[in-house]
């Protein structure tokens, strides 16, 4: 069979998912909403080959074995049922962003891998499809498969757990702003997390007011009104990290240098330059910004004690298939 190339780019959410109710269809605790990065991307080939006596996994060069071959295997083997075929493939991915620079590639490397596992083993998906797909991947990926800005409804059933576009990418020129303080991988990964979410007293009030919070995020977005995205996304990473904090074991993922990050972006925005920071779980801080403000934020991030560098992307678009090189 053809080998199949995809690219998908990362995304950073604005409203976050956090918790599962249930960890193996990983359907979330909540909905949640996000921006893709363009510039940033994962392209992965996959191609199924009858000679192949196991799937094999490259990425960025590197053979890699054990958890991370399983769970690609976890998403072939989905495809493979569909397909109702069993050859094993090889699956060659490269990343253009630096691996541990706290910029999570699973979003990005799950949302390729649907679409060129689907591809190739002869599926013509449509976007729902495969944003179902992704998401049993990583959860976020299923974020990376549409375009711009993008909504995942939590669902109830695997069936209708998916995201989808609110608005393409060039509805609103926003920026990220990605200030590095941390290239070294993350203790605990989100996976872990997810699963003790509900070990936080403070998970229960998170999740029981996240539609309030999509319902702003989306309007702002909708609206482009800066103002009320920034206090909408601002709070909602502080809740997220809130519950992270008081979960048990306790997961503190700021350092000073995050901490001295957003205290600096508040005080931007006081003094009328629009700007907010968002985190994952990790220590880098996400600063959005109108993509005309990047330069100069990007700047006075990097003056900053403890930022080591800043990444910045624009708005970016779908999931696609692309020529193989
Ligand atoms: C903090 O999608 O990485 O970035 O489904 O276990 O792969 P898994 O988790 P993942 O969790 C993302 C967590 C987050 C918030 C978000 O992107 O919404």
């Amino acid at each position: 069979m053809e080998p199949v190339t995809a690219l998908a780019h990362p995304n950073i959410a604005f409203i976050k998912y956090w918790g599962n109710r249930d960890d193996e269809l990983r359907l979330p605790s909540n909905g949640s909403l996000s921006m893709n990065l363009d510039g940033l991307f994962t392209r992965t080939t996959v191609s199924f080959q009858p000679s192949l006596p196991l799937d094999e996994l490259i990425i960025n060069g590197h053979e890699i074995t054990g958890p991370a071959l399983e769970r690609v295997s976890f998403m072939l083997d989905l495809v493979r049922g569909a397909a109702k075929m069993n050859q094993r493939a090889e699956v060659i991915s490269e990343n253009n962003f630096p691996a541990g620079a706290g910029i999570a590639s699973s979003a990005s490397a799950f949302a390729a891998l649907a679409l060129a596992a689907t591809r190739a083993a002869g599926l013509d998906w449509s976007e729902r499809e495969l944003s179902r797909l992704a998401r049993r991947g990583s959860g976020s990926a299923c974020r990376s498969i549409p375009g711009g800005f993008v909504e995942w409804q939590a669902g109830t059933s695997d069936e209708d757990s998916f995201a989808f576009s609110i608005a393409p990418a060039d509805h609103w020129a926003l920026a990220d702003c990605i200030a590095i303080v941390s290239a070294a991988h993350k203790k605990t990964g989100s996976t872990e997390g997810h699963a003790i979410a509900e070990t936080s007293p403070l998970q229960a009030a998170r999740v029981a007011d996240a539609p309030r919070r999509l319902d702003l995020c989306r309007a702002a977005i909708l609206n482009r009104d800066f103002d009320s995205l920034a206090s909408i996304v601002e709070l909602d990473s502080d809740m997220m990290h809130a519950v992270m904090m008081t979960s048990s074991p306790a997961l503190h993922y700021w350092q000073s240098a995050s901490i001295a990050v957003m205290e600096s972006v508040r005080s931007w925005r006081r003094d009328g330059t629009p700007a907010c920071y968002t985190v994952d779980a990790g220590a880098n801080v996400h600063v959005l910004c109108p993509e005309n403000d990047a330069q100069e934020i990007a700047s006075r991030l990097r003056e900053i004690d403890g930022v080591k560098d800043v990444l910045t992307a624009r708005v970016g678009g779908p999931a696609e298939i692309v020529e193989n090189s």
